[in-house]
Parts: C-alpha cells; sequence; structure tokens
C-alpha cells in the first residue's frame, strides 16, 4: 500500500507514518512544520522518518496546490513493486488545539476545512483509492449523554476547533455522496503518548513537575477525560485503512473515563515527584468530560485499546526524560 500522510511531522502522522513503514508500506509525508508549538519537535520526528526506506517527504503546505501537486503525483506514480499500488490518503494536518482556535479562527478556517477540501478534491481528482481523516471528540459539544456515541448529536459545537472538524465530516460526506469517494472519520479522544504534544496536559504538567514548577489545574480538577495512547489509536488509524469503508465515522477513545487528578497522580508517580497545583476555572471552548463509546470501532475494525493510564503515562515520561535529558 502507498499512503500519502499529511501532517506527517505531527504526534499522530509521525507515529501512523512510522508503523506503516515497519509493515513495509510506502509513506508520503506532507507538512509545513508550523510554528504553533516548538517546531524542532516535528524536525526529529521527520528525521526519524527521513532515515527509513520507503519514506519521502514533500515539506510544504496542503492549502498549497503546487505543494499539493508534488504529493499527489509521488502517491499516484506507478508502483515500483507493482505497476498499480493500492493508494490511501490519511489525513491528520491540522490546526489543532480548542483554546488556539479561539485566538487564531482564521487560520482553523484555512487549514482545517479549506486544506481539507483542497486535499478532498486532489484526491478526487486523481483517484486514489480511498481517505481517512482525523475528526475529534471536540464535535460532541458539552453533550451530556455518556459516553458519546456515533449516533449521538453533533451540531453544537463549543468551540472554532470543534466546528472545523464537523465541517470536515460534512466535506466528506458531500464527496463521497458527489462523487463516490472512498472516505472514513476518525474522533479521536484526547491521544497521548512518546513524542506527544507540547500544548497537551501530559506534557505540560511533566514538565513542569520535573521542574519544579506550579502547574495550573483548570476545571479545580474536577475534568474527565476518556485518554488514548498513541499505539491505541494507531492501531485503530491503520485498521480503518485497510478496511477502507466507503464513509463512515469512528470514535477512537480509551475505552475508560479517567479523572484529571488521576491522570496528574500517574504523572507525579512516574516523575517520582509530588508537583504544586493551583487551581482554575474552566477554560473557554473546554468541556467537563468526554467518554467515548467504542462499540462500533470494536466490531467494525477490531479496534481494542489495551493501553491504561498506569502504563501509558511513564511511557511518555521516560521518554521525556531521555529526550530533554532531564
Ligand atoms: N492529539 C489529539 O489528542 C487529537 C485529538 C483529536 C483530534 N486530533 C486530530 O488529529 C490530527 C493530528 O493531531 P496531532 O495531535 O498529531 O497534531 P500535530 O499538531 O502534532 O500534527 C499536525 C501536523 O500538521 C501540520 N500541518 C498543519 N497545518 C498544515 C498545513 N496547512 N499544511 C501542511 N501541514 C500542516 C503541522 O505542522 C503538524 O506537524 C489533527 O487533525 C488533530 O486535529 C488530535
Amino acid at each position: 500500500m502507498r499512503v500519502l500522510v499529511t501532517g506527517s511531522a505531527g504526534f499522530i502522522g509521525f507515529s501512523v507514518a512510522s508503523r506503516l513503514l515497519d509493515r513495509g508500506d510506502e509513506v508520503i509525508g506532507i507538512d509545513n512544520f508550523n510554528e504553533y508549538y516548538d517546531s524542532t519537535l516535528k524536525v526529529a520526528r521527520n528525521a526519524l522518518l527521513e532515515k527509513r526506506k520507503g519514506f519521502t517527504l514533500v515539506r510544504g503546505d496542503i492549502t498549497n496546490q503546487k505543494d499539493l501537486d508534488k504529493a499527489f503525483s509521488l502517491l499516484t506514480l506507478p508502483g515500483t513493486r507493482n505497476q498499480e499500488p493500492i493508494t490511501r490518503v490519511c489525513h491528520l494536518a491540522a490546526q489543532a488545539g480548542v483554546r488556539h482556535s479561539i485566538d487564531h479562527p482564521e487560520i482553523f478556517l484555512r487549514d482545517n476545512i479549506n486544506g481539507f477540501n483542497m486535499v478532498i478534491e486532489e484526491g478526487r481528482k486523481k483517484k486514489v483509492g480511498g481517505m481517512i481523516y482525523a475528526s475529534t471528540s471536540a464535535v460532541y459539544g458539552d453533550n451530556k449523554e455518556h459516553p458519546f456515541s456515533e449516533a449521538h448529536r453533533t451540531d453544537t459545537p463549543i468551540s472554532i476547533y470543534g466546528f472545523t472538524k464537523k465541517a470536515n465530516e460534512l466535506q466528506a460526506y458531500l464527496y463521497h455522496k458527489m462523487y463516490g469517494i472512498s472516505c472514513t472519520g476518525l474522533r479521536f479522544f484526547t491521544v497521548y503518548g512518546p513524542w506527544g504534544r507540547p500544548d497537551m496536559a501530559l506534557f505540560l504538567f511533566t514538565d513542569k513537575v520535573l521542574k519544579g514548577e506550579t502547574l495550573p489545574v483548570f476545571g479545580h480538577g474536577k475534568m474527565q477525560r476518556d485518554f488514548t495512547y498513541i499505539d491505541d489509536i494507531v492501531s485503530g488509524v491503520i485498521a480503518t485503512l485497510d478496511r477502507n469503508d466507503p464513509y463512515e465515522i469512528y470514535n477512537l477513545g480509551g475505552g475508560k473515563t479517567e479523572e484529571l487528578m488521576d491522570y496528574i497522580g500517574a504523572i507525579e508517580k512516574a516523575c517520582g515527584k509530588e508537583g504544586k497545583k493551583e487551581f482554575l476555572p474552566m477554560q473557554a471552548g473546554d468541556v467537563v468530560a468526554t467518554s467515548a463509546d467504542i462499540t462500533k470501532a470494536r466490531k467494525a475494525l477490531g479496534y481494542d485499546p489495551k493501553t491504561r493510564i498506569s502504563e501509558g503515562v511513564p511511557k511518555f515520561v521516560t521518554w521525556y526524560r531521555e529526550y530533554y535529558g532531564i
């Protein structure tokens, strides 16, 4: 299989690309290495990918037609292993982060909505074999029915970020109906693990605990999240690429909702010290709790997340200490 992974230098894109290469697939990555968070981490992830056989990077922007042309022409080039390789697009490039979307709505509309349209339109023109894309638990807004099921309403977003991802689900539906392109969305629930994102709680808290700095604990520590370990997410993504449904939406969560304070406790245990905490109110756009009903993904994809925070958090902390030498 030959897969175009957009956002290949990002946390999930890098992890998906690595697993695809492990099993012998060819990967074309595209990333613009934006500065939303420390781009040296993206450079380091990408350097690991570029050492691998079967990986090609297009350093470029999905909203730039020339960059897209380059990436898709590599994807649809006749194969070296066989003449007609199975082609897939795994679209993970996006502006992520609920709070960031409140400050910079314009870049979310450009990268997430226009970028998505440019990728799927190019996929249609180049007749790719199928596409999957990242949606998010944020499409559920502040849904009070738990656990969140794919059958629940998702037309009441509470952040620009959630709105752009809901728009992607509608764009995918339209392209599937109008042109028959296979396109499946994955609603990820708070993904964490080695090589994770510096703007997310695990990274921020680990950094502060190790440096003896104060942790800002929003929602007065009363929030709950369905945390999903990166290896479990990658398994779900690859099963979706292989299955190539005509049009579906799947929740990919950890399958267990955890208290934020237990998550912090797991970080403190792994770091070997307690953190100072400042309890603060909820931030705009945040929800009190997320919980994923993963029955549909279990049945269709054989998705079976196994990693609990007691195992996943120490793996992250070990990576973090090695990577930053702390
Ligand atoms: N990490 C999570 O917990 C989580 C949860 C729900 C959904 N998601 C979604 O999963 C996807 C991957 O998230 P991530 O955590 O790996 O984020 P990330 O920010 O680490 O990765 C996204 C990558 O896309 C690249 N990118 C952004 N705009 C681009 C553009 N216009 N052209 C080319 N490259 C561009 C960025 O440089 C980055 O490397 C995103 O779509 C995100 O919204 C993530």
